[in-house]
């Protein structure tokens, strides 16, 4: 049978067992990150279409790939792409500055943006995400990038390339900007028609291209790390430092820019071995600047987001079985109200039930509850029985009895 509507374009439904599995990391995202004392933050699902053109950048692909509408009252809104500059928007607006200098967040959520979908590429996808604001102290850069590894380990995601860079100040950027559009004019000929387009107003965009075309003049141009001031270069190596304290392994990437325009001094991307372009898991960096450029106090920040899709296409989570405590038959109406109090002791004292609500007759519910791995069938009529679904015992039972007999099983 064909459904008269269809998800839209980009847009999947997450169905049992599968959520299990959504479940699972999004717990682990909670242990971990409030482990490190990080403190959840949600915020709205629109925003307006300022807040992101404004500080992710108006010529960034993010911005492009908006939702946007306009709303009756003629305000332009969007549907968020990225959780960095809402978490700025509201950490300034809600004053939280002030009561918290030091301040660690993070966040799981979902996000929009209207990309060509392929695999590991949606409209409507999930991250999780971690920001900390108030230090621009190397420690707290590592400190992110263990969150990520630790999440990532205990995921059972063990095979990634952690690629680290440093893209400088403002001053060091426009600088190298302008080293770069003029070495890649030079071989603006033999350039993608992507990378062509790019080089007027985002030369530094190039680097990351994956056009074969492009790899080998990418491989000969100016290196960022040349025009790092002395301290830019200190807070690196205190960076890499640190990871090694950790024993975590990277890789200096001196092309990796990310691609949206907050970012400066730390950037880092954590990347699966797969060939396909779709294998960055979380990526994130240092962004001093935004607090102050959106109002707030001058405010030092570092962040990363994950997308939980590209972890579960990674992942080799075995989906667990339903694992039901007791399976409970009550198939008379009459004794509907017996049904509920059992039903409701057991919850109250902990167990996992499934109630057929159904009411198919008990040969079936036997074989519904094994199927299920229920441990027991209470079957619940004008008397009440109790068997053990293992060693195949039946027994009669007071209402009263059950939970002594069910803790001497
Ligand atoms: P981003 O690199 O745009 O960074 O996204 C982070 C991660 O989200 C990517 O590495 C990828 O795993 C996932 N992702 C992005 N777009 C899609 C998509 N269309 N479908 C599926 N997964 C996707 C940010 O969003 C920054 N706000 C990260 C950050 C936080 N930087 C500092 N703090």
């Amino acid at each position: 049978m064909k459904s008269k509507y269809q998800k839209i374009k980009g847009t999947f439904d997450i169905l049992p067992p599968e959520t299990e599995v959504w479940q699972h990391i999004e717990s682990t995202v909670h242990n971990i990150c409030q482990q490190f004392s990080f403190e959840e933050i949600r915020t709205p699902a629109i925003e307006s279409v300022d807040l992101f053109k404004r500080n992710i950048g108006d010529e960034t692909d993010v911005s492009k790939e908006m939702f946007v509408w306009e709303d009756q009252s003629g305000k332009e809104i969007s549907l968020k792409p990225e959780m960095t500059a809402p978490v700025v928007r509201a950490y300034i607006e809600s004053g939280f500055f002030r009561k918290h200098p030091l301040c660690k967040l993070y966040y799981i959520d979902s996000f929009f943006r209207r990309e060509k979908p392929q695999k590991g590429r949606q409209r409507q996808f999930n991250q999780f995400g971690v920001e900390a604001f108030g230090t621009k102290n190397s420690e707290q850069d590592a400190e992110i990038i263990l969150i990520a590894k630790q999440i990532l380990k205990q995921l059972n995601i063990n095979n990634t390339n952690l690629g680290i860079n440093n893209i400088g100040d403002s001053d060091t950027r426009s600088q190298y900007e302008s080293k770069l559009r003029t070495y890649f004019n030079d071989h603006k000929n033999h350039l993608s028609e992507l990378s062509q387009l790019r080089l007027e107003k985002n030369p530094m965009r190039i680097l990351d291209s994956k056009e074969k075309e492009d790899q080998t003049i990418i491989e000969n141009a100016p290196l960022i790390r040349d025009l790092l001031s002395r301290q830019e270069k200190e807070h690196f190596n205190s960076v890499l430092k640190h990871l090694d304290g950790l024993g975590i392994d990277y890789n200096e990437n001196p092309y990796l820019v990310r691609g949206l325009d907050y970012y400066n001094g730390t950037t880092f991307e954590i990347t699966t071995q797969s060939a396909s372009s779709q294998n960055a898991l979380c990526g994130g960096g240092r962004y001093d600047s935004l607090v102050k450029k959106m109002g707030g106090p001058e405010t030092p920040a570092v962040g990363f987001a994950a997308g939980i899709e590209r972890i579960i296409l990674e992942s080799k989570q075995e989906l667990s079985e339903k694992n039901i405590d007791i399976y409970i038959s009550c198939n008379n109406e009459k004794y509907a109200s017996k049904g509920f109090n059992i039903i409701h002791n057991l919850i109250e004292n902990g167990y996992k039930i499934f109630f057929d609500t159904n009411k198919k007759n008990i040969k079936n519910q036997i074989k519904d509850a094994v199927k299920n791995n229920a441990k027991f069938i209470i079957t619940i009529d004008e008397t009440i029985s109790i068997k053990n679904l293992s060693s195949k015992k039946e027994k009669n039972i007071s209402e009263n009895e059950i939970l002594t007999f069910l803790k001497t099983q």
